[in-house]
């Protein structure tokens, strides 16, 4: 126990614990941006867009074993865990940092070394703001909770971002706060690799590339959904068979079922 706490009190346990925990978000958003693409899938059965059907397994994976939701709250926890550790350690980074500011010859390195610590912390609040904002939006569904339904993905995203006064608000959002979380990663990803030691002069350029490979390719793909909705290039949400349901939500204009996926036909 005492060596887990003097690894966590060090400042190289602090930087492996911020850069773990960097990577375990990075594993997440790569498992979300997976997942949201299916919105590009044909319906599996008329009626039942993929991307619901997927929301739907994470609900029930484990069962009849785990009971209803309980892998998805399980999941959520590790995730706010893996969130507060990395914020809060990050915060006593900087005030070891704070404390240690050199004076001398080191001055003009420490600047550029605070300049861009200081841009990972504006950047990290904002992008604690956007997360906020998308949960209260997408998950929650407070933000416009007439045309917010549980568990109807592709309904909520649809209302979102192809229709309704507040959509360019909306998409204006999400592609802000995609830059901020493209640039935070892209930061945070090349600071891990000093921290993790694998950076080197023979390397260095490759590894910045692969930096701002993965915050670009994250960006496209996630930026592709608001986007396609917004251009229009995206069926209205399928009415589900048997029932009317997304209709009644409140005020969304929802047209007849489409079977054929969610790209529009050119
Ligand atoms: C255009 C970009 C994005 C879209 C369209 C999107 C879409 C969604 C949707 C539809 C949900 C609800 C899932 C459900 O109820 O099962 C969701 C949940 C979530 N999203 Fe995103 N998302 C985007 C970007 C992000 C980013 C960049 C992050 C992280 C920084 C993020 C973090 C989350 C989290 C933590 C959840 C909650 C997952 C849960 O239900 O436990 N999303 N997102």
């Amino acid at each position: 126990m005492t060596r887990i706490a003097n690894f966590y009190n060090s400042v190289v346990g602090k930087k492996v614990i911020v850069a773990a925990t960097g990577l375990a978000m990075l594993g997440f958003l790569v498992a979300h941006v997976v997942g949201n693409l299916k919105v590009f899938l044909p319906d599996p059965e008329p009626g039942v867009p993929d991307i619901d059907v997927y929301a739907q397994a994470l609900r029930t994976f484990g069962e009849p074993f785990l009971p209803h939701a309980a892998f998805l709250w399980a999941f959520r926890a590790f995730l706010l865990g893996t969130v507060v550790l990395h914020v809060i350690t990050v915060l006593q980074l900087a005030a070891i940092n704070r404390a240690a500011r050199p004076v001398g010859y080191q001055r003009q390195r420490f600047a550029r070394a605070s300049r861009s610590a200081l841009l990972m912390m504006v950047s990290g609040l904002l992008l604690l703001a956007y997360l906020v904002f998308h949960l209260l939006h997408l998950t929650v569904g407070w933000v416009d909770a007439a045309n917010f339904e549980h568990g109807a993905l592709y309904f909520n995203l649809y209302n979102a971002f192809a229709t309704g006064p507040m959509m360019p608000l909306y998409v204006a959002i999400y592609l802000i706060g995609m830059v901020v979380v493209s640039f935070h990663l892209y930061h945070g990803a090349w600071s891990a690799f000093q921290t993790l030691g694998i950076d080197n002069p023979d390397r260095n350029t490759a590894l910045r590339w692969t930096a701002i490979g993965l915050a670009v390719v994250l960006f496209v793909l996630f930026s592709a959904i608001p986007i396609a909705f917004a251009t229009g290039l995206m069926d209205p949400p399928p009415e589900p068979v048997g029932h009317s349901e997304h209709s009644s939500a409140g005020g969304a204009a929802v047209e007849p079922a489409s079977s054929r996926g969610h790209l529009r036909a050119p």
